[in-house]
């Protein structure tokens, strides 16, 4: 029979029969960022039914008493939330201290922030603003939650990284987008690129720990990504790119899967369309590229900001 190449083999497994788990999540501590919307808001609502006790880092208040009080309501399971914009590294440093102070276990981090931006825009410190919340924002905020989560082991950390990986984009020299013609797909790309480069690395690092990570596509799903961009934009995302996108139901299914199938105990350094795995792109599994872009992460995110 046919088989696709490598990699082409998302265009079959976006299709393919999802895997599910019926273990219990009850008394687990899972901590999701964007918890607020799509992705992560699915996550969230998965958890809990789980049983799973869920704390939220996410950027707007009003929206986390929303999510708070909808999934208490509904579950019986506490929410907590910690408020920090992803383009502010000082506000996603903040967070973790205080996740640190009053959480002495944590079982399971989410991290599914994200943006999707047709035009270049910088935060306060200049960094490229795709590159900050997709990448260094969850970079940091793992770095930051690391030691507990080896103290909690086994644990598991779940990036929550794109098919977009595969538009690549990321060039080492220019993590800014100051010498290229910017665009937002491309730049998407090179976020989940530079993400998966340093999943491989936090795994190498977590090896025996107890504490696995892994990174995921979860689906083309309708969400609120995109709308920060133009009309133009918007009109094409809402009445073309809408029509082939799925029920956002399927991420937070698979994201339960994948935070607690057994199957995945000792699973670590890997890449999920949705439930199945798959192999990245080459470019992202460039050994150099890793070493790089987690030095360069590093001290990115270790600078002192203004404003703390
Ligand atoms: N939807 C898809 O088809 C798809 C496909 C591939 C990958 N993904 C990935 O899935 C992840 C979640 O995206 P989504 O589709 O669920 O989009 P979404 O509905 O827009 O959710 C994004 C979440 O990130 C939060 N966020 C955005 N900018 C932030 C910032 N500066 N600081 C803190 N939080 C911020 C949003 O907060 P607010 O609610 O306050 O806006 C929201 O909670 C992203 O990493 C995306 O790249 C999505």
């Amino acid at each position: 029979m046919f088989e696709l190449p490598d990699q082409l083999m998302f265009l079959k497994n976006g299709r393919a029969k999802q895997k599910h788990s019926n273990e219990s999540m009850q008394g687990k501590l899972c901590i999701v960022s964007g918890a607020t919307s799509g992705v992560g808001y699915q996550a969230v609502k998965a958890l809990a039914n789980g049983g799973a006790n869920i704390v939220m880092v996410v950027r707007n208040i009003e929206k986390a008493i929303a999510v708070k009080q909808e999934i208490e309501q509904n579950y019986s399971v506490d929410v907590d939330y910690y408020i920090a914009d992803f383009s502010k590294l000082n506000q996603v440093k903040k967070a973790a201290k205080l996740i640190l102070n009053d959480y002495s276990k944590i079982d399971v981090l989410i991290n599914s922030v994200g943006i999707h931006s047709t035009k270049r825009m910088l935060n306060e410190n200049g960094y490229e603003m795709v590159f900050c919340v997709n990448h260094l924002g969850s970079f940091l905020l793992t770095n930051l939650l690391l030691e507990r989560l080896i103290e909690s082991a086994p644990a598991r950390i779940i990036q929550v990284n794109s098919e977009g990986h595969r538009f690549n984009g990321l060039d080492i020299n220019d993590l800014n987008w100051e010498r290229r013609i910017y665009t937002g797909l491309r730049r998407n790309g090179a976020s989940k690129v530079e993400q998966l480069l340093t999943v491989w690395k936090f795994a190498e690092r977590l090896k025996g720990t107890g504490v696995t990570i892994n990174a995921m596509h979860p689906g083309g799903v309708r969400t609120n990504i995109g709308n920060n961009n133009g009309l133009l934009y918007r009109l094409f995302l809402h009445n073309i790119t809408w029509h082939f996108l799925k029920n956002p139901k399927i991420s937070g299914e698979a994201l339960y899967y994948l935070a607690s199938s057994k199957d995945l105990d000792n699973v670590s350094g890997k890449f999920y369309n949705l439930t199945i795995e798959e192999k990245p792109a080459k470019h992202a599994l460039d050994v150099k590229l890793q070493k790089e872009i987690w030095e360069i992460s590093l001290e990115m995110t270790s600078l002192e900001e203004k404003g703390e």
